[in-house]
Formats: C-alpha cells, sequence, structure tokens
C-alpha cells in the first residue's frame, strides 16, 4: 500500500445519525443512502480562517441556518455548537491559513424523494490549508469566459447539489479560464463560484441580492468595505453589454478574496489592466482580515 498522505492523516469532523467523531479523512466513511450522496439533499458552507481566526464566521453559520431553514433541516448546532467543534478542528491543523468546509444533509434514509420522517442529519467538516490567488493573478488580473445560466431558481441556497455550478466551472477549465460569468435573460447573475462586481465611472455595481445569486460572505463584506471608503455603491439589474464594456470587473469568494477581471470572452475589460477601485477594495479586504485577527485573538472574532 502507498503511504498515507497528510492529507489522508488530517482529522475531520463526522456526525453520522446523532453519533459524532473526529477521524482520519482517509478512515471517514458515510452511509451510501446518506441522501447527500443519493439526492444532493445538503448544505454547505466554506469559511476561510486567517492566523487560525476564522474570518466573518458569525455571517458564514447565518447564511448555513437560513440555506437549512430553506430546505428543511433543523440545524443541528446552536451558534456556540458550531463554534466549538470549528475551534476544534482548526485546532487540529498543522496550518495557520485553513479553508474549513462544512456540510449538513439531511441524513441517511431509504430511497424515497420526499423527506422522511426521524432522520438526524449527517455533518462533515473538513479543514484545508488556505490557496489563495497568485501574485500573477493580482498583477495582471484573471481571464474568464461568459455563458447563459441555467442553472435552477433557488441559487440563493447554498446547496451541495452543484452540478450547474460544475459545469459552469468546467466550461472555464476548458477554456484556460479562471471563471465562468453567468448572465439570465440578459442580466448579470454570479460566477461559477465567485460573486461578480462591475465598475464603470467610478461606481461599483453588483447584482440585487435575489433568489438568482448566492449572497456571497464577501457581497455583504464588499458592500461595506466600499462605504467606509467612499466608493459609490448600486445594486441594480447590470445588463451584457454594461459587463463588456466595463472599465473594471472583479470576482469574489472566499478562497479568491477579490480578484481583478482583465479578459472576457477573449476582449479587454477597460483598458486590460487591474484598476484602481480593484486596488483600493483588495487593500480595505486586507486590513479587515487584520481587524479580524486582532478581534479574534481578544476572543471575539467578527
Ligand atoms: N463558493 N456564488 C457562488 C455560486 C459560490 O459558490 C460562491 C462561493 C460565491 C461567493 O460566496 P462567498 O463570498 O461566501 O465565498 C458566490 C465557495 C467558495 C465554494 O463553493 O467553494
Amino acid at each position: 500500500m502507498a503511504d498515507v498522505t497528510a492529507e489522508e492523516e488530517a482529522q475531520v469532523f463526522l456526525s453520522v445519525a446523532g453519533s459524532e467523531a473526529m477521524t482520519p479523512l482517509s478512515q471517514a466513511r458515510i452511509p451510501v443512502l446518506d441522501r447527500g450522496f443519493i439526492f444532493g439533499d445538503g448544505v454547505y458552507e466554506v469559511v476561510p480562517a486567517y492566523r487560525r481566526v476564522p474570518f466573518r464566521l458569525n455571517q458564514h453559520l447565518a447564511r448555513l441556518s437560513r440555506s437549512l431553514n430553506a430546505i428543511g433541516i433543523v440545524n443541528p448546532y446552536d451558534i456556540d455548537g458550531w463554534k466549538a467543534r470549528i475551534a476544534q478542528l482548526i485546532a487540529g491543523s498543522a496550518n495557520d491559513d485553513q479553508l474549513v468546509y462544512m456540510q449538513v444533509t439531511r441524513g441517511v434514509a431509504k430511497r424515497a424523494h420526499a423527506f422522511p420522517l426521524g432522520i438526524q442529519p449527517t455533518v462533515f467538516m473538513m479543514t484545508n490549508p488556505l490557496v489563495l490567488p497568485s501574485a500573477a493573478q493580482h498583477a495582471g488580473g484573471v481571464v474568464v469566459v461568459t455563458a447563459i445560466d441555467n442553472r435552477w431558481l433557488r441559487c440563493d441556497i447554498k446547496s451541495v447539489s452543484l452540478l450547474g455550478n460544475v459545469l459552469m466551472a468546467e466550461n472555464a477549465a476548458a477554456n484556460d479560464a479562471t471563471e465562468t460569468v453567468m448572465f439570465r435573460d440578459g442580466f448579470l447573475t454570479e460566477a461559477s463560484s465567485s460573486n461578480v462586481w462591475v465598475v464603470k465611472g467610478g461606481t461599483l455595481y453588483a447584482p440585487p441580492k435575489d433568489e438568482k445569486i448566492l449572497e456571497g460572505i464577501r457581497y455583504g463584506l464588499i458592500a461595506e468595505l466600499a462605504q467606509r471608503i467612499g466608493i459609490a455603491l448600486s445594486v441594480r439589474k447590470i445588463a451584457r453589454e454594461e459587463v463588456e464594456s466595463a472599465d473594471e470587473l472583479m470576482l469574489s469568494s472566499a478562497t479568491k478574496e477579490i480578484l481583478p477581471v482583465t479578459i472576457i470572452d477573449k476582449k479587454k475589460v477597460g483598458d486590460g489592466k487591474p484598476g484602481p477601485v480593484y486596488r483600493k477594495l483588495f487593500a480595505a479586504y486586507q486590513e479587515a482580515k487584520a481587524e479580524s485577527f486582532a478581534a479574534g485573538t481578544q476572543g471575539n472574532p467578527r
């Protein structure tokens, strides 16, 4: 047998039918009748932790709770319960900067579409090293392609049923692009695993928070940062032509933070270089991380 890698040895958290354990990734098992496996019947969160302090954890836990409510799964833990388990997972990892993955599925039951009665949710959590975009990606910007958004109409739920997003991500990869930016009825929605930001004439534009997009935790954060540093933000429907003629485009997500886009469908965005609004927001984002770390070390993560 090949040697077990460090990743396989990493401790993960698993709770099946109410029985909780920390176990090495290579030994974690779920029953094949788990509804997450059979139906994609579950929700998830992805939380970055900087220097072991989870960033915007309260907001991530609030979104998890909204996703669970939306699909009728009772939240298995209260806020403190989640925080304690996440802290345990983070403490057990050798990495300072981590990406915590949490998933809750409806649980294990005989296969039948409607909700089974009397089952307990399955909870899985793991942490991996946080890999941020490279300096070259920040300096030069990244490439995106576009597609019609053909996903379902509850994109506000952070569902593990990600086939639509997987196909969009594969479309990006097949075109040597970082992301596929999507449009529904001619208006911008989001990208396969990021929110999209548009800059025109110094104003920042974002599509409305509705059922057509996931409200990224960075969506709220960037809105706050824009206000803090005096960048006007307009939340409204954004037509495809406005995206194509933008001065700047940006992506945001837990793993991308804020990333400039300089090529869309083989054409330059603005002058083809990352712009001033991106630079200001990126700097403000780095400050917010430092503040979160400072607050977190006083036992008060934000
Ligand atoms: N994805 N929209 C979609 C479809 C996403 O999958 C994500 C994040 C976002 C940005 O949300 P946030 O700012 O909370 O990361 C928007 C995560 C990182 C993922 O699935 O891995």
